[in-house]
């Protein structure tokens, strides 16, 4: 079995590391954080591993996944670097035990959507990869047992890539492989379909609640209507998906939704942009040319697209 050091074992990266223990695909060995308290809390949540605040005293392994935020990346791959430069390993004097197969360098990746492998050429002449899998690992608990399943986008180094595939095949979860220029574009899309959902959902509670409906109330009106809205995004695509006073050409409507929401961020102060209003009037913008597609007229459109061009009146 290949060992597997984890460099930032926060949300991902535990998760990560308990499944790829309890699956026993990886020997997870040291698990540095900043602080030697969550990396302690880590190793128990995983079940495995020595916790370590410094990437230098680290033993070698196989695997290094550095999951820190994204902009530490590229520092903790330097201080991988200069480490792994220690390591006899990384001179290909590596001597794997009789039951592990043979890897000729280590293998270095980060999981990150937006940068590419090309932020630990540091490490070089490990073998550099990045896998970003499509989860949101908001909660590690939960992640457990919603990450199987899911997909991962790997990039980097073609036996690098060919090893994680395998790792992330035993969690169930299939890989795509993108090109180092498709990952910014590639995760832009992913955070707004994802994170900016977060957002929305947040914006339609603030409007229940101006409303006079409590959150918990609200949070289970939303349940079943957004989880049946995005699996009819996913089955019949945003045109067919969409409903609503929109696509209706109910313009009436619109207006005094919109008018409704301007007055409430007039009357409850402070709302710094962008208000409920604003958020309205974007989005309903970015939906006239979905909803022409789906049939509104091109007359009603332009009525609509004036009215949300309109000023929240003073
Ligand atoms: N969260 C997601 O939904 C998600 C999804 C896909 C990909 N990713 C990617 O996964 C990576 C990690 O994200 P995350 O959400 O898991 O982050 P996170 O929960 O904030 O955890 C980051 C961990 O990194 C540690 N850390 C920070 N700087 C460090 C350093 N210089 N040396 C060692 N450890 C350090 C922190 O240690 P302390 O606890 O001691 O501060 C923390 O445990 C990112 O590249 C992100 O883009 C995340």
């Amino acid at each position: 079995m290949h060992s597997l050091n984890i460099i930032g074992a926060g949300n991902l990266g535990r998760t990560l590391g308990r499944l790829w223990h309890e699956r026993q695909v990886f020997r997870v060995g040291g698990i540095c954080n900043r602080s030697l308290a969550s990396a302690r809390e880590a190793v128990a949540f995983i079940g495995a591993g020595s916790a370590a605040t410094e990437i230098g005293a680290m033993a070698p392994a196989d695997f290094w996944l550095i999951a820190v935020p994204d902009d530490h990346i590229e520092v903790a791959a330097q201080a991988l670097a200069a480490h792994l430069q220690r390591l006899p390993q990384h001179a290909g004097a590596n001597t794997p035990s009789p039951t592990s197969t043979p890897t000729p360098t280590p293998v270095v990746f980060h999981c990150s959507g937006a940068m590419a492998s090309s932020v630990l050429t540091d490490c070089l002449p490990a073998r550099i990869a990045s896998a970003h899998p499509v989860h949101s690992f908001a909660d590690p608990a939960r992640s457990l047992h919603d990450l199987p399943g899911s997909y991962v986008a790997l990039e980097g180094d073609a036996s690098a890539r060919s090893l994680l595939e395998e790792a992330f095949a035993n969690l169930e979860c299939s890989c795509i492989t993108l090109t180092p220029e498709q990952k910014v574009l590639y995760h832009a899309g992913s955070v707004m379909a994802c994170n900016y959902l977060t957002v929305l959902l947040d914006l339609s509670l603030r409007t229940f609640s101006a409303a006079g409906i409590d959150e918990n109330t609200a949070r289970q009106l939303l349940g079943p209507i957004v989880v049946k809205t995005a699996q009819n995004n996913i089955a019949l695509g945003p045109q067919k998906a969409l409903t609503g006073p929109l696509v209706r050409g109910d313009i009436r409507t619109v207006a005094r939704q919109l008018d409704a929401l301007s007055q409430l961020t007039e009357s409850a102060p402070p709302i710094t942009p962008p208000t409920l209003a604003d958020a309205y009037r974007l989005l309903g913008k970015a939906a006239l040319p979905l909803a022409q597609k789906a049939g509104l007229n091109a007359d009603t459109a332009q009525k609509l697209h004036t009215l949300f061009d309109e000023q929240t009146r003073e």
